[in-house]
C-alpha cells in the first residue's frame, strides 16, 4: 500500500504500523517504549503523529498504515506535545541534569561519578552514553522542568546474580516485561502494584532465581534507561568495538556479540535478534 509521510510518498506492507513504516524510509520519530523486536505497547506516547482524518494525535508505534494515509511527524504542535510528555515521564525520574546547562563541563571534570553507587542524576548515572532517554531529550531540546522531580528512594536491587536493578530510573516503558514474556516465553518480570506504585518486579515477592529466571539478560539489553544494568559490563561505558564470534560452552554454538573497551571482553551479548543467549553466553 502507498501512503504519505511528512510530504515523502512511501509503501509499507500489509500489518506494518506507522512508525515501523516511517522508521524504514529514514523518517525519524522519537519512540521510547516501541522497540523493532517487540510487539507494539502504546505506553509512552512520544511517537505521537497527526493522521488527516483522524481526531487527535495517534501514537504511530499502535496505528496500522493505511492505503492514502497522509501522515504528519515534525510540527510545532507535535515538538510541544512531546516535550510535554517527556516532562510529565521526567517527575519520576531524576532528571535534573537533563536540564541543567553545566552538564557538558560537569561529565568532564566528574567521569568517575557514576561509581558513587545510587543514580541521583545523569551525572552519577552509569548508562549516559548510551541513555534513549537522553539522546532523546536533546533530540527534542527539552530544557525545562515545570516542577523539581520526585526521587523514590528505591533500594538499588544488587542481591540477584550478573544484573543490578534501580528503579529510581524505570520509566515503565514495560519492554523487559516483553522480552521476557516473548522471546523467553517466561514472563519472570512483570508489572507489580497499582497507580503510583506500580513497578517493574516478580509475583510473589519472589527474586529472580526463585521466580525462573534464566538470566539470558536480554531485559538488560533492551532497558532505554540505566534501570536494568549488567553489574560488570556496566562501569565500562560505550564499547569501543564489537566483535562477532561463537560461544564454546556448549555445541549450540550461538552467535555472540562480543564488546570491548580498553583491549579487554567487557560484554558478551546474543549477535542474532530475537535468539537470547543462555546465562553461560551471557555472563559467564
Ligand atoms: S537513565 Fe538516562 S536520563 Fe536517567 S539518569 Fe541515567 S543517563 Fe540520565
Ligand atoms: S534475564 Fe531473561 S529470563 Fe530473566 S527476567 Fe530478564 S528476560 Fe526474563
Ligand atoms: S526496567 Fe527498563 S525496560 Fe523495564 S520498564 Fe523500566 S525502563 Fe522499561
Ligand atoms: S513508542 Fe509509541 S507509545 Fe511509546
Amino acid at each position: 500500500m502507498k501512503l504519505t509521510i511528512d510530504g515523502k510518498s512511501v509503501t509499507a506492507e500489509e500489518g506494518q504500523t506507522v512508525l515501523e513504516c516511517a522508521l524504514e524510509n529514514d523518517i525519524s520519530i522519537p519512540h521510547l517504549c516501541a522497540h523493532p523486536s517487540l510487539s507494539p505497547f502504546g505506553a509512552c506516547r512520544l511517537c505521537v503523529v497527526e493522521i488527516e482524518g483522524m481526531r487527535g494525535y495517534p501514537t504511530s508505534c499502535t496505528t496500522p498504515a493505511a492505503e492514502a494515509m497522509v501522515v504528519r511527524t515534525d510540527t510545532e504542535a507535535l515538538r510541544d506535545l512531546r516535550r510535554n510528555i517527556l516532562a510529565l515521564m521526567m517527575l519520576e525520574h531524576p532528571s535534573a541534569c537533563l536540564v541543567c546547562g553545566r552538564r557538558d563541563l560537569c561529565e568532564q571534570y566528574r567521569p568517575e561519578a557514576e561509581k558513587a553507587g545510587s543514580t541521583t542524576g545523569c551525572h552519577t548515572c552509569n548508562n549516559k552514553e548510551v541513555c534513549e532517554v537522553r539522546a532523546l531529550a536533546e533530540d527534542l531540546g527539552f530544557a525545562e522542568l515545570p516542577v523539581p522531580p520526585i526521587y523514590h528512594e528505591r533500594p538499588l536491587e544488587r542481591s540477584e546474580p550478573f544484573m543490578d536493578r534501580d528503579l529510581n530510573l524505570c520509566i515503565l516503558c514495560g519492554r523487559c516485561v516483553r522480552i521476557c514474556k516473548e522471546h523467553q516465553g517466561r514472563a519472570v518480570i512483570d508489572f507489580v502494584g497499582r497507580g503510583s506504585q506500580t513497578r517493574i518486579g516478580q509475583a510473589f515477592g519472589y527474586s529472580l532465581l526463585e521466580a525462573g529466571c534464566q538470566f539470558c539478560g536480554s531485559c538488560v539489553d533492551v532497558c532505554p534507561t540505566g534501570s536494568l544494568a549488567d553489574r560488570y559490563a556496566k562501569w565500562h561505558g560505550r564499547p569501543e568495538g564489537v566483535t562477532e564470534s561463537t560461544c564454546i560452552f556448549c555445541d549450540e554454538a550461538c552467535a555472540l556479540a562480543l564488546a570491548t573497551a580498553n583491549n579487554k571482553l567487557v560484554a558478551a551479548q546474543a549477535a542474532i535478534e530475537n535468539v537470547p543467549a543462555c546465562v553461560l553466553g551471557r555472563f559467564a
